[in-house]
């Protein structure tokens, strides 16, 4: 599969089928966006909660492509309101299939205020992360916004995920201290850092973590590069 990263936790995901996958879609404004880069198509849309910073571009994407969108049954609620079509809402635990690929909702650490037009935080469920199973049986753990919590030892049991994206800029998330645990926890063997270098306080980097998880492959991406996994 295809992975580019979009900058801050957003990222595109075009599996061997195809399928193009968006997750925590932030274009417009996202300092990190890759300049020029196009999305040509959208499959699915992932939110793992409802932040400015990972629902901004869902309405306008889901619109434009007209993908299934998932995300936590009260965020799916609000999008709905919004004119989006499509919406397969979820909660934690439970799986669904979108496409080729098996969904499953995991817990995260998080808030989850929506900010409506008029500036009101609106309530959209809790924030959340993603399990994603994909055909050829390899799997996936998207954290989303998060900070470690000691049932990220059931991911690992329950799902063995190949390879995690976390976030590791600290002040809304974990920093690469708390990630650390976050790698022993999951015994994920590769990890994706995301949600650092985006404003001058996400001060976490790549670099920090792997010096603290050096049994894990830290893999550091540049927006807009894509890369193969
Ligand atoms: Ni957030
Ligand atoms: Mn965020």
């Amino acid at each position: 599969m295809e992975i580019t990263w979009l900058g801050h936790g957003t990222f595109q995901m075009v599996l061997p089928g195809g399928e193009t996958l968006i997750f925590d879609p932030w274009t417009q404004g996202n300092p990190l966006y890759p300049a020029g880069h196009e999305i040509k198509g959208c499959d699915a849309i992932l939110v793992s909660h409802g932040h400015f910073d990972h629902i901004h571009d869902a309405v306008g994407l889901a619109k434009q492509w007209k993908p299934k969108v998932v995300g936590i049954y009260e965020t799916c609620h609000w999008l709905e309101s919004k004119a989006v079509a499509n919406c397969c809402p979820m909660n934690k635990g439970g799986s669904q299939k979108i496409g080729s690929v098996t969904v499953t909702m995991t817990h995260a650490v998080h808030s989850c205020g929506i900010t409506d037009d008029d500036g009101s935080i609106v309530y959209g469920g809790e924030a959340a992360g993603y399990v994603i199973k994909l055909d050829d049986g390899r799997t996936i753990y998207f954290s989303g916004d998060t900070n470690v919590f000691s049932d990220m030892a059931l991911i690992a049991e329950i799902y063995k995920p190949d390879l995690a994206f976390l976030p590791i800029g600290d002040l809304y998330t974990m920093s690469p201290r708390e990630a650390a645990v976050a790698c022993r926890l999951l015994k994920v063997p590769t990890v994706i850092p995301m949600h650092f270098g985006t404003f001058p306080g996400l001060t976490g980097r790549p670099e920090q973590l792997q010096k603290l998880a050096s049994d894990t492959k830290i893999w550091e991406l540049t927006p807009g590069k894509l890369v193969n996994w």
